[in-house]
């Protein structure tokens, strides 16, 4: 089985069973701050799952990229990654326990679809608790189809109920589906999800629930199914493999780490191989992000980017390559990926320059702090102390002050108090914790309608520059906080702040004109016809939904959207632009926000 053979056959089993295919979105959420990633297929649906009727209809199936980072230190491990993607079905209010788990049995073991042995199989359901029932209805189910008692385990909360995503919305109990990947010929009797060889491979949730501000879990009207499988892992275990780094989707990547370093993988828990799988999760996740013109940074998206570049790096060097080689590894994974993720060669002149200069920053930072550790050590001698010795502070000051990763601290002091420097990390950590936390301080309802603004603002504002500069500019990105909007678009020349004035005066013109902000539905054809705008790139379904601002008789703003929008202009305030750059390509990125 190949990766696009997986891809392929998920989307045709899910297509007989009614439903239809929608396209993937994009790995930066747009409209929801309370997360930094797309970590879940699920999570670009939640106002459908919450009750809005989808263009598509009650039965959708998709590819999703995702990215947890909830997992990074986990990944390392033969299952883990940090990007993934995520073969999901859902039913928004159709079908519920007995059909998904009777489809789930069938794709997994018939010869027609996956063929794996139901001999392999376990299976977990949850056991209930004082906010939802134990789920016997899902244990018969699975009973139903030959799943022995002993191959069944009722969970707690804690490992079978799944979201909500952020930190409010729909969620459930779920069901998971287990394969055992240790010795065929030793399967045993009894599901022990302890085991790390029975293997996750799948997850049938049941949004029935969503999860409110004050903790709450309120039943919903719509009870839906949301399942997800991983890609990597069904396709290690159709071929056989414990390991997903064994698999095609990795080969590549693990060939040019074997040319670079010299090491030769081995699929073992060893130190090396360890690092090689770090390296070719990492520099897979960075890659994808940068498709998306994510800019490595210190806050927020941004600094995870560049953790992932720095880990890479740190573990390259472990493994012995000493020159600059993740633009290599990055070219790998364009040609691997490109073909399906079409973003990975679109920005490959972005993806490399960025890594170059991560790198390139990286390496002095690694310097900078040599030259610290070099102090500590003579300052030690001074004093009287074993030139090996570091406090907690002094690795903590290395670690948080300089960036220079625990490993390299180990490498440098031979008398290191790794517990001390973990106090003292979480010192640190409980500090900016109590900081963030000021950030969500306006309340999760205030944060939702901000962002609803942010978004109506954000068809103003492509309305305006159209207007004032040309029929030419499109939207290339767009992403928004509670607290501010970004919006990049097409626009090759320069843009005068006469020109930038203008734009923000016709938006608050609409804006002080309390025009309504009307949602129609119709065919994707007829809104193509009726010169409805659209996002480059965005496959749409055959029935859209069309959010439009009128004047008078002039239809200012039309475009295919998903919602959600506030219900008149006038509910935005006033609009202010903070920042105007150019991100290269013939790119212009603003930066506004509603005071
Ligand atoms: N949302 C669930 C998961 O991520 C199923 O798609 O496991």
């Amino acid at each position: 089985m190949t990766a696009d053979g997986l891809r392929k056959k998920y989307l045709e089993f899910f297509v007989s069973k009614g439903h239809a295919v929608i396209p993937g979105a994009s790995l930066i959420p747009e409209h929801d701050p309370s997360v930094l990633f797309t970590t879940a297929g699920m999570h670009p649906l939640v106002p459908f799952l919450l009750g809005e009727k989808h263009p598509a209809g009650k039965r959708i199936t998709n590819i999703q990229k995702c990215v947890r980072t909830d997992d990074i230190d986990e990944v390392g491990d033969f299952i883990h990654h940090t990007f993934f993607e995520m073969m999901g079905s859902w039913s928004l209010g159709d079908y519920f326990k007995k059909e998904i788990i009777e489809w789930s049995y069938e794709f997994m073991t018939s010869s027609q679809w996956l063929g794996l042995e139901p001999q392999n199989l376990g299976v977990s359901v949850f056991e209930g608790d004082s906010d939802a029932p134990v789920d016997q209805e899902a244990y018969e189910a699975w009973r139903a189809l030959g799943i022995p008692e002993k191959r069944i385990a009722k969970l707690p909360k804690k490992a079978n109920w799944w979201g909500p995503a952020g930190i409010t919305g729909p969620c459930g109990p779920d069901t998971e589906m287990f394969y055992w990947t240790g010795d065929d010929s030793a399967v045993p009797v009894e599901f022990d999800p302890e085991d790390v060889r029975w293997v996750e491979i799948g997850n049938d949730v049941f949004m029935q629930y969503n999860k409110t501000a004050q903790g709450s879990y309120e039943l919903l009207e719509q009870k839906n199914v949301d399942v997800g499988w991983g890609l990597d892992r069904m396709l290690a275990v159709t071929n056989g493999y414990y390991d997903d780094y064994k698999t095609e989707q990795f080969a590549p990547i693990i060939e040019e780490i074997e040319r670079l370093s010299g090491k030769v993988y081995q699929s073992t828990q060893q130190e090396d191989d360890y690092a090689i799988r770090v390296i070719a999760d990492h520099i897979r996740a960075a890659a994808f992000l940068l498709a998306e013109k994510l800019e490595p940074s210190n806050t927020e998206q941004g600094y995870i980017l560049r953790r992932l570049i720095r880990r890479a790096v740190r573990y390259g060097r472990q493994i012995g390559i000493k020159d600059v080689f993740l633009g290599t590894l990055a070219d790998v994974v364009a040609k691997k990926y490109g073909q399906v993720y079409p973003e990975l060669r679109d920005s490959f002149d972005f993806i490399q320059e960025r890594i170059a200069r991560e790198e390139e920053k990286f390496g002095k930072t690694l310097g900078k702090g040599l030259i610290e550790a070099n102090k500590i050590k003579e300052q030690n001698l001074a004093a009287g102390l074993e030139s090996g010795h570091v406090t907690g502070a002094q690795a903590s000051t290395l670690y948080q002050s300089y960036g220079f990763p625990k490993e390299m601290i180990k490498e440098e002091f031979s008398d290191f108090d790794e517990e001390e420097f973990e106090k003292e990390l979480k010192k640190h950590q409980e500090l900016s914790r109590a900081g963030s936390g000021q950030k969500f301080k306006g309340g999760l309802a205030d944060h939702s309608e901000q962002t609803t603004k942010y978004h109506t603002a954000t068809h103003l504002l492509q309305a305006a520059l159209r207007q004032i500069l040309g029929k030419h500019v499109r939207q290339m990105g767009s992403n928004i906080t509670a607290e501010r909007m970004r919006f990049d678009f097409s626009h090759p020349g320069d843009i005068t702040y006469d020109q930038i004035k203008a734009v923000e005066a016709l938006v608050n013109e609409k804006i002080k004109k309390d025009l309504p902000v009307q949602k129609q539905e119709m065919s994707n054809k007829e809104a193509d016809q009726s010169g409805v705008l659209s996002v480059p790139r965005v496959v749409y379904g055959a029935l859209v939904s069309v959010y439009s601002v009128t004047d008078g008789d002039i239809v200012f703003s039309k475009e295919k959207c998903g919602g959600p929008h506030v219900s008149r202009t006038r509910e935005l305030g006033e609009f202010k632009i903070v920042k105007l750059e150019s991100i290269g390509q013939g790119i212009k990125r603003i930066k506004a926000v509603l005071v």
